[in-house]
């Protein structure tokens, strides 16, 4: 795909993205994963460094080809992926939780592998995972309250996938989250996962929302540039 032609409106901008899918240990074999392949966040990736960006890719699972000129952290788990983006996001301009981040563990890691008995298995006990996006927006928050332009003070993007009234309960995970841009997917049908293109609704905080036809991934991740880019000027 051509990359070409593309402004520089993000030059000079520090841009977080994470993508991919969190991976939870169950024992040293086994996880609880999701169908993420990262190709939303790596379109995403490539598409900032074209346009001018210095950019740092989380990538939790991703078997794709590196993307040029990105710097790249790999994690496995929620906790991984937590570390490496508030970190990352630290002074950055804008962070964009593209990840599928697991919103459950196992309570706990068996440290062997669990072996068939003849009896019915044990059942895995579940824990809640931090949620990264809303404590990004909540330390966006605490920042801007002691001083303007604080440290955490970016554009904060989140995504979501849903399946039923997705408009509605998109613009009530976007004030949950405290984001100032949602992008929102239909899933089902064959869209989304593991597909080379998408549809979607972008739900902008104190605006309209912006609606992306059917089209390549890295379509959507130019409108999503298009916004951040004119938040941040
Ligand atoms: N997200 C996150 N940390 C989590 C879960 C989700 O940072 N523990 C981020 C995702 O990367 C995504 C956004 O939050 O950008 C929305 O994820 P989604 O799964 O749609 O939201 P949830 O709050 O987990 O709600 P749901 O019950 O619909 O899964
Ligand atoms: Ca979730």
């Amino acid at each position: 795909r051509v990359l070409r032609g593309r402004p520089l409106d993000l030059a000079g901008r520090r841009i977080v993205v994470s993508a991919g899918g969190t991976r939870e240990a169950i024992d040293p074999v086994r996880f609880i994963g999701n169908r993420s392949s990262g190709l939303q966040g790596y379109a995403l990736a490539r598409t900032a460094v074209a346009r001018g960006a210095e950019v740092t890719l989380v990538a939790a699972n991703v078997t794709l080809p590196d993307p040029a000129g990105a710097k790249i952290v790999r994690v496995e788990s929620t906790a991984d992926l937590r570390d490496a983006v508030l970190e990352a996001s630290a002074g950055a301009d804008a962070v964009v939780m593209a990840a599928a981040v697991a919103d459950f563990r196992p309570a706990t890691r068996q440290g062997s592998k669990i072996k068939k008995t003849d009896g019915e298995p044990e059942p895995i006990r579940l824990a809640k995972n931090p949620d990264i996006l809303a404590e990004l927006g909540e330390r966006r928050r605490a920042a801007g309250a002691a001083r303007a332009g604080a440290e955490g003070s970016g554009v904060i993007v989140g995504f979501a996938a849903e399946t039923d009234d997705v408009l509605a309960n998109g613009q009530a995970k976007l004030a949950r989250k405290g984001c100032d841009l949602l992008v929102v997917n239909q899933v089902g049908e064959g869209l989304a996962f593991g597909t080379p293109d998408n549809a979607a609704t972008v739900l902008v905080a104190g605006g309209e929302p912006v609606e992306v036809p059917f089209g390549p991934k890295e379509d959507l991740a130019d409108a999503v540039w298009d916004l951040v880019a004119a938040r941040l000027s």
